[in-house]
Formats: structure tokens, sequence, C-alpha cells
């Protein structure tokens, strides 16, 4: 080649929840029987969840329609009719919301949607991210800046709660932040944000004059007593304020693709106003998002069987994951919080319990020699040997912590399991191999 082909910093894309697919695969070809248990991936229909039938029938009806708005593109920002039952359902929420549909983006999933927002920023402005957090915003954040992600820590000993000190610390540090991200409910906490540390955000976005993202994909999935708490009434027209929101965890629907931006408070920067019009340019550019789900989205959530059904599934999940503390909480060595929210629960590790002399037995020869190797790869962190050596001997995948930017060890799993005695199977087989291979080396 005449040139070098490929963009910079491909080293600072790194997505740990579907890494760990590559290597499931590669014990899979030398272990055709190894059977897998995914506590990695957070897919209700993959684990098994039923799609609600009312759902299964909107989607044939509209196939079925006359009309066939579902074949055809839509305008490239969305569908006009379902961007303005957006400013609807954003106003059952926060009566007060000033958010126009003309303010409303559709986008291909918000895994496009995270890649659109950090690539329109300024080249050097960064995003507080909270450490740890879901990869796809922390990968996205830092390719676009070139350079390692700048975090607030979440206390795990506050139910996850972020550290608000640590937060304003981080903002007067780098200068070059320019807003701040909040997951809420949390992946990979699990935790729902109290009204009090949504307001000393808020407090802080508005002293250093910085926006807030709110990724609110699971805000539907709230539960153990805890309060969703609406950043969007709380910010009234105090700050900046861009909300995502899409499809994949609450109808369940994640194979749609489809998701949406809410750009709150446009009027009170010309800042903010400049960066939605780079994301209005680049949405374009990608044509459309998906029609289908966008048609679909007023009549899933509007449907009279969908609160029930809502109800039905959050209650699912407090048990489940209540059923899955249970087990583990007495395990020697770790440490775990009861969540409130989404599906995923954070497992720490305590201090200086992990080294890299530890393992647990495997069966299989073939599958151990390879684990081996894996494992002694150079800065190999030890919640990902622990993550390894699990997979090749219990079949059980998680995802390690530091993948997450989690500043301590540990993994997160998923409390999505159906079946309550293949759960209590899978996570008593979990607290025992903690115990083996904390106790190996
Ligand atoms: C916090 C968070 N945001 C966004 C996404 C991506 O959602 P989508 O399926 O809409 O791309 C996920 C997926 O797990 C997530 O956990």
């Amino acid at each position: 080649m005449r040139t070098p082909l490929v963009c910079p910093h491909t080293d600072l894309m790194r997505y740990g929840i579907r890494e760990i697919v590559d290597v499931v695969q590669q014990l899979q070809a030398l272990n055709p029987r190894l059977e897998i248990m995914g506590e990695n991936i957070g897919d209700p229909v993959a684990k098994g969840w039923a799609v609600p039938g009312f759902i299964q029938e909107i989607l044939t009806d509209l196939i079925r329609s006359d009309s066939r708005e579902v074949f055809a593109y839509t305008h490239s920002r969305g569908r006009v009719k379902t961007r303005k039952w957006v400013v609807e359902h954003a106003r059952r929420f926060a009566p007060s919301t000033r958010l126009d549909y003309e303010q409303v983006v559709f986008v291909n999933g918000l895994g496009a949607g995270i890649s659109v927002i950090y690539r329109m920023l300024a080249p050097g402005v960064r995003v507080l991210q909270p450490h740890p957090a879901y990869p796809t915003h922390i990968s996205s954040e830092r390719f676009h800046a070139g350079s390692e992600s700048i975090g607030y820590r979440l206390d795990s000993s506050r139910r996850w709660q972020p550290d608000l000190d640590h937060l304003e610390y981080q903002v007067k540090q780098h200068p070059e932040v320019g807003g701040i991200l909040l997951i809420n409910p949390n992946n990979p906490t699990g935790a729902v944000y109290t009204e009090e540390v949504l307001e000393a955000v808020l407090h802080i976005a508005e002293r250093y004059q910085l926006m807030v993202i709110s990724d609110e994909v699971y805000f539907r999935m709230v539960y153990n007593q805890a309060r969703y708490v609406q950043i969007t009434e709380l910010a009234g027209d105090r700050v900046p304020l861009l909300v995502m929101r899409g499809v994949s965890k609450d109808v369940p629907w994640p194979g749609a693709r489809c998701g949406w931006l809410e750009f709150h408070n446009l009027d009170r920067d010309q800042e903010f106003q400049d960066y939605f019009e780079g994301i209005k340019k680049s949405v374009m550019l990608e044509v459309c998002s998906t029609s289908l789900p966008q048609t679909a989205v007023p009549l899933i959530y509007d449907h009279p069987e969908y609160e029930r059904w809502l109800s039905q599934y959050c209650a699912d999940l407090e048990a489940n994951s209540n059923a899955i503390f249970t087990i583990l909480h007495r395990t020697r060595g770790i440490r775990i919080q009861p969540i409130q929210g989404a599906f995923y629960m954070t497992v720490l590790f305590d201090e200086g319990v992990l080294n890299e002399h530890q393992s647990l037995p495997i069966a299989d020869l073939k599958v151990a020699d390879f684990i081996r190797r894996r494992a002694a790869v150079p800065q190999t962190p030890l919640d990902k040997r622990f993550a390894y050596y699990l997979l090749a001997a219990t079949g059980i995948c998680v995802v390690p912590a530091t993948d997450f930017e989690s500043p301590a060890p540990g993994f997160r799993i998923t409390t999505l399991e159906r079946n309550p005695d293949h759960r209590d199977r899978t996570y008593r087989r979990l607290a025992a191999a903690i115990v083996q291979y904390l106790a190996s080396g």
C-alpha cells in the first residue's frame, strides 16, 4: 500500500462484553462439549424472555399493512409522527419540558447514538465518564479523543452512587471537559441514582457550564423500592441536557437497532445548539434509522397491555437479582450490593486477594493449555485471568470489571436467567469457583 490504511488509536476501541465471545468460540472449537452460560451480554431475548404476543401482533400488522410505510426510508432524523410522540412521551415524565419534535433524532440503536455524540465533539473536548461504565461510551469517547478516558468514581460502598467530590475534582482538574455522562439506571452496577445525587450533578454542570448526557436506556427497569427520578424534570431549563432512550431493553427488542436522542434546552446555549446541528448533519449522511421499529414505538409503549407486562418484567428482574445476591453475598473474598435497576450486578474482589498464580482445574487438556497461555499474556489484568479460568473450568462467561474501566478488579454478571433452577445452580457454581480460585495460589 502507498499509505497506511488503519486509523490511529484503534487500540483505544475496546469492548470486553463481545471480546470474550471470541474466547468462547475458540474454547468451543477445542472442546465442542463445553456448555456456556452466557452472563456477559444484556440481551433479554437471547436469555429466553418471551417477546410479548401483543408486540408480535403489532409488528405483523404493520408488515401486512397496505401503507408499506415500514419498508420505506423515513426522514433522516426519524418519522415526524413518532418524534411528536417522543415529545408527548417526555412530557408524561417531565410536564415542564419544552422539548420540540425537531429536537429529537432517531438513531440505529443507542450504539450508533453513542458513536455520533462523541464523534461530533470539537477536537480536544472530553466527556467525563463514570468509572465503571458501559464500554461503548468509554471506548467511543476515548477513541474520539485519542487518549484514555477521564472518569469519576462510582462508590461501591454507597450502592454505586457517583462520588461527587471526585466528580467535581475531575471537572476542575480537566478544563477540556465539556460534559458529564450519567448512566441511570446503571450498567454495569445496577444502581439507580437518588434525587440528591442528580441534583448535585446538575449543580456542578450549571456551575462549570457543562452539558449533561443522560443515558436512560434502562429507565423503566427499576425495583427493590427504588424511585426513578426524571432528570428532565429536575433539570428544568438549567443545563444543556441530552437524553438517550431506546427499545433494546424495555420492549425488549435489541435487534430492532432503534433508539433516540432528545436535546433539551437547546436555546440555553449556542455551543449546544451548534453541536446539535453537527449531529443532525452526521445522521443525515446515514440516510435514516430503521423504519419498522420507529413506526411501532408509539403503538408498543401505548398498548393497554404494556404496563402490565412491564410490571411483571420488573418483578421478575427484582426476584432474580435478589436470588443471585442471596447466593453470592456470603462468598469470602468478594463484595456485592443488591441492585435496584437494569439487569446487571458488579462483583468486586477484596483488595489483595487476586494474584497471577491462581487457577481452576480444567478437565480438557487442550482447553487448559489454551487458557494458560491466554492468561499468561503480559499485562493481562488479574480479573481477566479469573474470567478466563472461570469460563474454561465452568462455562460461566462473565465480563471483567476492568473492561468497564473499574478501578478495582471484579466482574459483571447479568441477572437475566429465566430458569430458577439453572440460575441457582449457575450462581452456586460461581460462588464455589471463586472460593476455589482464591485458595489456589
Ligand atoms: C447503558 C447502555 N447504553 C446503550 C446501550 C446500547 O443500546 P442499543 O441496543 O440501543 O444500541 C446499552 C446496551 O447494553 C447500554 O447498556
